[in-house]
């Protein structure tokens, strides 16, 4: 049965996509069955992957407010292991139409259900907020990773997350888990990376993945080739990083 994992952090620009992307790929490349959605408007996610697939099938938009069968919006990749649910620009107005849906906060949930056990994992990109979208995909995924960047303000809002997280956790979803809180765009040279990883540290403890995503311009740049970083600089740091975090997520899950 699939594992479903929101990546979630309403804080815009943190690496969420980044690492759903590079999570979802690099879990495919060691033979993992993983299904990327994408929850996002933006369509981030869909773009940063775009060279992996030939024609893009109906989205996420279709399955939240559409009721198409989700199994008909499954776009494939050239890896055998990867599919992928697109996001498209419709979904700006989805947040407005989902509100006068019944079970509202369900229709990802109950639309998972049916394929779910056809993956091994299933990694959502959130948006940038904590409305209906977000909630979505809180409901129907198992556990959380946050991204957190190494930056000025990393923590801020931090508390309005962890406070939605034990919301949904009360009242649409008992069993929703923290897998890990990742720090992103890490760089060893300065003091205040140092000082917002101790501060993180200190709060979450064993909650923080061991492993860091290093500041690396070669996942700055993959997105605009439409290729997840393992495609386009297999070698760099930022390649690695996420091959190795994708080992210890499939390490906490044993
Ligand atoms: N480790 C990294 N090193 C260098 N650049 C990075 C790294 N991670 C992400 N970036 C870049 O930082 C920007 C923000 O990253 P990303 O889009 O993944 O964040 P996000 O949380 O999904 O943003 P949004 O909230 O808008 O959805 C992007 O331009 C991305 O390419
Ligand atoms: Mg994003």
């Amino acid at each position: 049965m699939g594992q479903i994992i929101a990546i979630v952090n309403q804080k815009g620009g943190v690496g969420k996509t980044t690492s759903s992307v590079n999570i979802a790929v690099s879990l495919a490349v060691t033979e993992v069955k993983t299904l990327l959605i994408d929850m996002d408007p933006q369509a981030n996610a869909t773009v940063g992957v775009k060279d992996l697939f030939e024609k893009e099938n109906k989205s996420i938009y279709d399955i939240l407010i559409g009721q198409q069968p989700i199994k008909e919006c499954i776009t494939t990749t050239k890896f055998e292991n990867l599919d992928l649910i697109a996001s498209t620009h419709d979904l700006v107005g989805a947040e407005i139409e989902l509100v006068s849906l019944m079970a509202r906060e369900y229709q990802l949930k109950n639309a998972l259900e049916t394929i779910r056990h056809q993956y091994e994992y299933i990694i959502i990109d959130c948006p940038p907020s904590l409305g209906l979208l977000t909630i979505n995909a809180l409901t129907g995924a198992d556990s959380v990773i946050i991204p957190i960047q190494c930056e000025y303000y990393a923590l801020e809002g931090l508390g309005q997350l962890l406070n939605t997280i034990r919301l949904i956790q009360r009242h649409l979803n008992t069993t929703l888990s923290i897998t890990g809180v990742l720090l992103t765009m890490y760089d060893s040279r300065l003091n205040l990376t140092k000082e917002v990883a101790e501060e993180v540290r200190s709060y979450f403890e064993d909650t923080l993945f061991k492993t860091v995503i290093h500041r690396n311009v070669r996942l700055g740049e993959a997105p605009s080739f439409g290729k997840p970083v393992l495609l386009y600089d297999a070698n760099s740091t930022g390649a690695k990083n996420y091959m190795e975090l994708a080992e210890e997520i499939l390490e906490r899950e044993r």
